[in-house]
């Protein structure tokens, strides 16, 4: 039986999502570049580039710091496997889904992980994983800095105290929030960090970067055991993103020039104007959201991750039919929520090339149609309104400091 399928034509959709972002046109053009083979002469020069932009993105001199064949998951999963052996304790602060999944990867590579948890909408308290270590000789601490599934940001530097105090690793996941909310590697000591393309880097989905410190490298020298994952043993992986570029795999070469070209984007931009942006796009979402008399999950504004802002659902309005209206009136995407919080908060994201004026400003004015649609009240134009004056303050504060 021939069954004609036709030309493959996207809607051109306002990724307005926790992920993935929506892509700079230079991003795709790198992707539409010729291919060439992985040990060609030419693509070692682009792995050095990619090296050099992701050591200035994570801001480290770390020698392990490359682009994992593998979306986010997979940059838990190496981080994990190859800190963790049977028989290692280990803690893992969860406050959300993402953090929750770091845990059940770990409860894999060794039996002893301790979960420290906090309520959703809260960063784990680091006093709390302090009592759970005391005692114990803890070999990984991990957590989210960006808890995607919830909009909470963690502040890394009572971590470190802890991790230090039990002579511990630290293991940061910055999927959602490197290139986006100040990070720097080396200066906080993160022994393992790692991140996703397609969120705040807003390259294609499926790359993972990483980053392992001097010391997470000796703990995997002195490991007793094989890292019982091939695929994802950071040794042998570097021997291909190492100086001797020895066949390890087939990387997704097309992803690694549209990688390398959104990393270029980051580092033309500047990361600390990259950060300010994303602070204030989301300020002014807030400020539009909550003129509309909507709340949101997370009540601290510094627990509030630039990338992701959780909104509460009021009652009266449909989720899933709200976000299907934007979708098919406006062409935006924004997510819903995980297990306990599905119905309840939407998740707006702001990422990389999303995090901009005019997409904020739509989106308050989509959303409010959307509301109104199903019976919420709404002063017109009151979401948009109160943004604009938020980035009129923003814009006149920046003219005073010049
Ligand atoms: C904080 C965090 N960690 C890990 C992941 C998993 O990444 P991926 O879906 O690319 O495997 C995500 C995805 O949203 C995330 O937000």
């Amino acid at each position: 039986m021939t069954q004609h399928v036709g030309e493959l034509t996207p809607p051109v959709r306002l990724m307005l999502t926790p992920g993935p972002s929506s892509m700079d046109p230079r991003v795709y053009r790198a992707l539409a570049t010729p291919l060439v083979g992985h040990v060609d002469p030419w693509f070692r020069g682009c792995m050095d580039d990619t090296q050099v932009l992701l050591r200035q993105i994570f801001q480290t001199e770390n020698r392990i710091t490359m682009p994992l064949s593998a979306s986010g998951s997979g940059g838990i999963e190496a981080s994990v496997v190859n800190v963790l052996e049977q028989g290692d304790e280990a803690i893992v602060a969860v406050n959300g889904a993402f953090s929750e999944r770091m845990y059940e990867i770990a409860t894999r590579a060794t039996s002893k992980v301790a979960k420290v948890e906090a309520p959703y909408g809260k960063p784990v308290d680091a006093e709390d994983v302090r009592r759970a270590g005391q005692g114990k000789k803890i070999k990984m601490i991990g957590l989210a800095q960006g808890e995607t599934s919830t909009g909470v940001l963690t502040q890394i530097a009572a971590f470190r105290k802890v991790a230090d105090e039990l002579g511990a690793l630290l293991v940061v996941d910055t999927v959602a929030s490197l290139a986006a909310v100040p990070l720097h590697v080396d200066r906080e000591r993160m022994d393992v960090c790692f991140s996703g393309s397609q969120k705040a880097i807003s390259a294609p989905p499926g790359m993972s970067p990483i980053t392992v410190s001097s010391a997470a490298e000796e703990s995997f020298r002195k490991r007793k055991t094989k890292v019982q994952s091939w695929y994802f043993d950071l040794t042998t992986a570097m021997n291909y993103w190492g100086k001797d570029r020895l066949y390890h795999h087939t990387p997704p070469i097309s992803l690694i020039y549209a990688l390398r070209e959104a990393m270029r984007l980051v580092v033309e931009e500047g990361l600390e104007a990259r950060w300010e942006r994303h602070r204030v796009n989301q300020l002014a979402l807030i400020a539009g959201v909550e003129a509309m008399g909507l709340k949101l999950l997370v009540e601290k504004p510094a627990d509030r991750l630039p990338t992701v802002t959780a909104v509460m659902v009021p009652a009266g309005v449909d989720d899933l039919k709200l976000r299907n209206q934007l979708l098919d009136e406006f062409n935006i995407e924004i997510a819903g929520g995980f297990g306990s919080l599905r119905g309840k908060i939407w998740r707006v994201g702001l990422m990389g090339y999303c995090s901009q004026k005019p997409n904020v400003l739509l989106f308050l004015a989509a959303l409010e149609k959307c509301l109104t649609d199903q019976g919420y009240r709404v002063g017109s134009g009151v979401g948009v309104g109160t943004a604009l004056k938020n980035y009129s303050q923003v814009e006149a504060a920046v003219a005073v400091s010049r």
